[in-house]
C-alpha cells in the first residue's frame, strides 16, 4: 500500500516526532511511504520525496517539519482540488496522511471525495482548536513557550508598575490564550469567544491599584480584536502606563516538549494502525487520555467549544 505524508498549514513542535512514528511504523508494516514537500503547494507542484527509516533519524527533538509547509490559496479552488487529485492518482497513492489543523483536513476531504484516495488526519496545531480532540500536537510546547515569556515580562512589569497586554496566537480561537492565562496567573484573559468590557476591566485595575497591586498581566488572544487599541483605552481609563508585547512566531517554534513528542509519536503510530485495518477517512483524537478516531466529516463540520469553567476560574483567582 502506498502512503503519502503531508504537513500543510501552521507548523507545530512535535510534527517531526509524528512524521518519524508514521514512517517507521508504516515501513515495519510493509507499506511504501513518501513525503510531500511544502504542504499543498508542493502537492500541486508534484514535489514528492521517498521516505525511509534513515530519513527520519535525529528529528524527534526538532521543531518545525522536515517536510516544510506553505499557505496555498490554489488548494481552496476546484481547479486546485482536481489537480491535486490527478497527481495523487497518477502516483497510485492509496492513503494521504495529513498532519495539520482543520483547514488542512477540509482540503484533504475534498481531495478524497474527488480522487477516492483515503485520508487519515492527525491534529497538529498550536491553536488546539480541532473539534473532537482534547489536545493537538504542538499545543503543549507553545503553552510552555508563552508562559516562560510572560514570566520574564512580569519582572519588568513589576519593576515599572506597568500593565502589559500580551498578544498570543490562536487564530480565531482562545484555547491557547486561556491556558496561557491560567498558567501565567494573568489578571485577565481576553478571548474571541467571550465579550469583554474595557471600562469594567479598567475599573477593576484601578481598584487593585488602590489595594497596592501596581502591575498586571493581561493575555490577549490575537482573534479578540486590536490589542493596541485596547491597550490605549485601558491606559486612558486607568492612568496606568500600558505596554503591548506580541509574542508572535516564537510560539510556533522551539524544541518540542516531551508531551508534544509523546503525543506526536502516539498519534502517528495509531494512524498507521488505521491503515493496517484499512480504515478510511478518520481523524486520530485523544479524549480523556485515550486515543481513538472519529470521522473526518464530523471534525470539519463542528466547532470546538471553549471551556468557560477555565475562563471563570482565571477571573475568580486574580
Ligand atoms: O494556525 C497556527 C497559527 O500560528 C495561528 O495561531 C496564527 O494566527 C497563524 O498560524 C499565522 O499564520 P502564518 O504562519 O501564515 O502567518
Amino acid at each position: 500500500m502506498k502512503t503519502a505524508l503531508i504537513t500543510p498549514g501552521g507548523d507545530a513542535p512535535g510534527m517531526n516526532a509524528c512524521i518519524r512514528a508514521v514512517v517507521r511504523r508504516a515501513i515495519s508494516s510493509g507499506f511504501e511511504v513518501c513525503g510531500i514537500n511544502r504542504g499543498y503547494q508542493g502537492l500541486l507542484e508534484d514535489d514528492f520525496i521517498a521516505l525511509n527509516n534513515r530519513s527520519v533519524s535525529g528529528i524527534i527533538h526538532r521543531g518545525g517539519t522536515i517536510l516544510k509547509s506553505s499557505r496555498c490559496a490554489e488548494i481552496k479552488t476546484d481547479e486546485g482540488i482536481n489537480k491535486a487529485s490527478e497527481i495523487l492518482k497518477k502516483k497510485s497513492i492509496d492513503y494521504l496522511i495529513v498532519i495539520g489543523g482543520d483547514g488542512s483536513f477540509k482540503a484533504a476531504n475534498r481531495i478524497s471525495k474527488k480522487s477516492g484516495v483515503s485520508i487519515i488526519g492527525i491534529p497538529a496545531t498550536i491553536d488546539n482548536d480541532v473539534y473532537g480532540t482534547d489536545e493537538t500536537i504542538g499545543f503543549d510546547t507553545a503553552l510552555d513557550t508563552a508562559v516562560e515569556a510572560i514570566d520574564k515580562i512580569r519582572d519588568t512589569a513589576t519593576s515599572f508598575d506597568r500593565i502589559f497586554l500580551i498578544e498570543v496566537m490562536g487564530r480565531e480561537h482562545g484555547f491557547l490564550a486561556l491556558e496561557i492565562g491560567l498558567a501565567s496567573g494573568a489578571e485577565f484573559v481576553l478571548i474571541p469567544e467571550v465579550k469583554f468590557d474595557v471600562r469594567k476591566i479598567s475599573e477593576e485595575l484601578k481598584k487593585e491599584k488602590i489595594q497596592g497591586k501596581t502591575s498586571a498581566i493581561i493575555v490577549f488572544a490575537e482573534g479578540a480584536g486590536d490589542v493596541y487599541k485596547v491597550a490605549k483605552r485601558i491606559e486612558e481609563l486607568t492612568g496606568i502606563p500600558v505596554r503591548v508585547s506580541s509574542l508572535g512566531y516564537i510560539q510556533r517554534g522551539g524544541a518540542p516538549s516531551a508531551k508534544s513528542r509523546i503525543l506526536g509519536t502516539l498519534f502517528g503510530s495509531y494512524a498507521v494502525d488505521l491503515l493496517r485495518k484499512k480504515v478510511k477517512n478518520r481523524v486520530v483524537v485523544i479524549r480523556n487520555g485515550k486515543i481513538s478516531d472519529i470521522p473526518v466529516e464530523l471534525v470539519i463540520s463542528k466547532e470546538k467549544k471553549i471551556d468557560l469553567e477555565i475562563y471563570r476560574i482565571i477571573h475568580q483567582v486574580t
